[in-house]
């Protein structure tokens, strides 16, 4: 594994310790996602056959993973020929992405470092991805220009987050699921944190999301909006599936660098 731990700001520091400590919570999980065949997407595990979240060809594509957790997302890659590579913040999620490496077989780079100050070349990558990485506990204002940076003309940025909607709707009390009505404003959501030494996510609005990345070079192609299948079970308590089935809980944004 490489060690660069770059990321002062107060929220790299305070999300490294949270995720330090999750990491163990998330070994298990993190197991049954590597022993996946066909990638499945978000909290309800919606087929890529279904959501479409790669690009059709990944063959020799150079990738980069920001916020790659467990490492799962830059397996499957591999698996489909892509020349991966996993970036964290935390050392204890990267530990276990080493082990299951050893465990599948499946090696590719594990760097240690903030998605804010990636330790790579301008124009390293073809695609960057983020499945609840980099997407929601960085700031958008700071891994959004880094990734744009990191990419060659033409590639991808690919990224899974909480919608806006639901960050709209879920309470403030842990563990209640998402309302049927909006409890905090829409203007001027960025950054969410709880007491004391909670994790702090960031979320934007989609006009703010869209104006960002284009502001960095990068074209909005799509956002996909994930619906769980009848029947779906998710470990998560912040949303139930009646909510979910009726308003996207999850989204994908993908836009590409231009010139
Ligand atoms: C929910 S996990 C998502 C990763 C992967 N999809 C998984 O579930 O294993 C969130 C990851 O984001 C990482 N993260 C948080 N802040 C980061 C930062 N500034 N730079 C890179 N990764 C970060 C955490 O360390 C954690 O491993």
């Amino acid at each position: 594994m490489l060690t660069a731990v770059t990321g002062a700001a107060d929220h790299v520091r305070r999300n490294r310790a949270a995720w330090d400590r999750l990491a163990a919570e998330y070994a298990g999980p993190g197991a049954r996602m590597w022993a996946q065949a066909e990638p499945v997407w978000g909290i309800w595990n919606v087929a890529e056959a279904e959501a479409a979240v790669l690009p059709a060809d990944l063959a020799g594509r150079d990738s980069i993973e920001l916020g790659c957790g467990t490492g799962y997302v830059s397996a499957w890659l591999a698996r489909r020929g892509a020349r991966s590579a996993g970036l964290d913040n935390s050392a204890g999620q990267l530990a276990t992405a080493r082990r299951l490496q050893d465990r599948f077989g499946l090696r590719f780079p594990l760097v240690h470092a903030s998605a804010e100050q990636a330790p790579f070349a301008a124009a390293s990558f073809d695609l960057a991805i983020s499945e609840y990485g980099a997407s929601i506990w960085c700031d958008p204002y700071a891994w959004i220009p880094e990734a744009a940076r990191l990419l060659r003309p033409g590639g991808q940025l690919i990224f899974l987050v909480n919608s806006v909607l639901l960050m709209l709707a879920v309470p403030d009390e842990d563990g209640q699921p998402a309302t049927e009505r909006m409890v905090r404003p829409y203007f001027g959501m960025h950054r969410f944190e709880g007491p004391g030494d909670e994790p702090v996510e960031f979320h934007l609005g989609h006009g703010d999301m869209i104006r960002l990345l284009r502001g960095c070079g990068l074209e909005v192609e799509d956002l996909i909006e994930l619906r769980p299948a009848a029947g779906a079970v998710t470990r998560y308590p912040f949303v139930t599936l009646e909510w979910a089935r009726q308003w996207p809980c999850e989204e994908v944004w993908k836009a590409r660098k231009t010139g």
